[in-house]
């Protein structure tokens, strides 16, 4: 089946999903993303890769961390940002989604950043754009969050090396988190040979060893030796009805704390994609520890999103020259 996030020449023209994407495109925009940083570490600030285009942030959910990184990232590129206050927009007085869309088209939107609480909202959008936009995911519903997963894979491959030998645990509240599913994806194409999960039952999707992962209810058990634990917030605002009996009995039993993190490898990595809380999943001494890489994250999420703009604005670009010159 056609991946509707490539051209035909298998080249990035959105990004909705880390599923289905081919190793060589997770591999170019990791690869393009630490030619920013380096670029970045040596103070270099513009990069004149998107001039004159319009970046429209629509964020119909909360965000501190994406909505502002891609703001950062785009205006990095030269790109105009508009950021769309949804709760200010005629969203509001019941206008649907693709007629909102189809207005800032008209005002010469060159790329959407979407997050929606529904499911698949970036898809949709990706089906309705002229040739020559692009759609990036931002986070949609229990979906994906691809860009989350790709700064996750930046941040492991640059404290790891690589992905070869990794023991990766990704834990808490797997059901309701577009991060996990996105992060099991994309390690998984990138080669990770162990993938484990580690939350009670009724956090844990049906069916999720299918994604190839080691499921594991026991933190004792599922941390041993890990090289990096990827931790998760309780999803309350996915949440209908009661999927645990009370925020301390899940700190009590899968909460990190640096007694059960002594269970990974001595040099084993901690991350959490945020917003965190502080004595739910995650224990203050840990989240603000040594080996905590949880503000490195946020960093490489910039370079990580000017990464993928830049490709797909290009690739969209080449694509429609191609089409253009079909056409003469
Ligand atoms: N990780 C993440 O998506 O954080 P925000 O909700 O703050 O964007």
């Amino acid at each position: 089946m056609k991946n509707p996030q490539l051209d035909a020449n298998k080249a990035l023209i959105h990004l909705l999903s880390t599923e289905g994407l081919p190793r060589a495109v997770l591999e170019q925009i990791l690869d393009r993303a630490a030619e920013y940083v380096t670029e970045m570490e040596q103070g270099h600030k513009k990069f004149p890769v998107l001039p004159g285009k319009s970046v429209f942030n629509l964020f119909f959910e909360n965000s501190t961390r994406t909505r502002t990184t891609f703001e950062i990232a785009a205006k990095r590129l030269s790109a105009d940002v508009i950021n769309l206050n949804i709760n200010a927009s005629s969203t509001a007085k019941g206008e649907t989604l693709l007629d909102t869309i189809h207005n800032l088209e008209a005002m010469g939107a060159d790329l959407f950043v979407v997050r929606h609480a529904q499911s698949g909202a970036a898809h949709l959008i990706s089906q309705h754009v002229k040739p020559g936009i692009a759609v990036v995911n931002a986070g949609d519903g229990r979906h994906a969050h691809p860009t989350q997963a790709l700064l996750d894979m930046y941040t492991i491959r640059h404290f790891k090396g690589d992905f070869t030998g990794l023991r990766v645990a990704i834990v808490g509240d797997i059901l309701h988190s577009r991060v996990a599913r996105s992060q099991i994806h994309a390690l998984s194409t990138l080669g990770c040979p162990e993938i484990r999960v580690i939350a009670p039952k009724t956090l844990l999707p049906v069916g999720v060893e299918q994604l190839g992962v080691h499921v594991y209810h026991d933190m004792a058990a599922g941390l041993k030796d890990v090289d990096v634990v990827a931790m998760l917030r309780l999803q309350n605002e996915r949440m209908s009805g009661a999927y645990l009996p009370s925020t301390q009995e899940f700190f009590k039993y899968y909460g990190l704390t640096a007694d059960k993190l002594a269970l990974a490898r001595p040099d084993a990595i901690v991350m959490h994609p945020g917003p965190m809380n502080r004595g739910v999943e995650i224990d203050s001494a840990v989240a603000d520890g040594h080996q905590a890489v949880i503000l490195p994250q946020v960093t490489f999420g910039i370079a990580v999103r000017m990464a993928v703009m830049a490709l797909v604005a290009e690739n969209q670009a080449r694509a429609v020259a191609h089409n253009k010159g079909y056409a003469a």
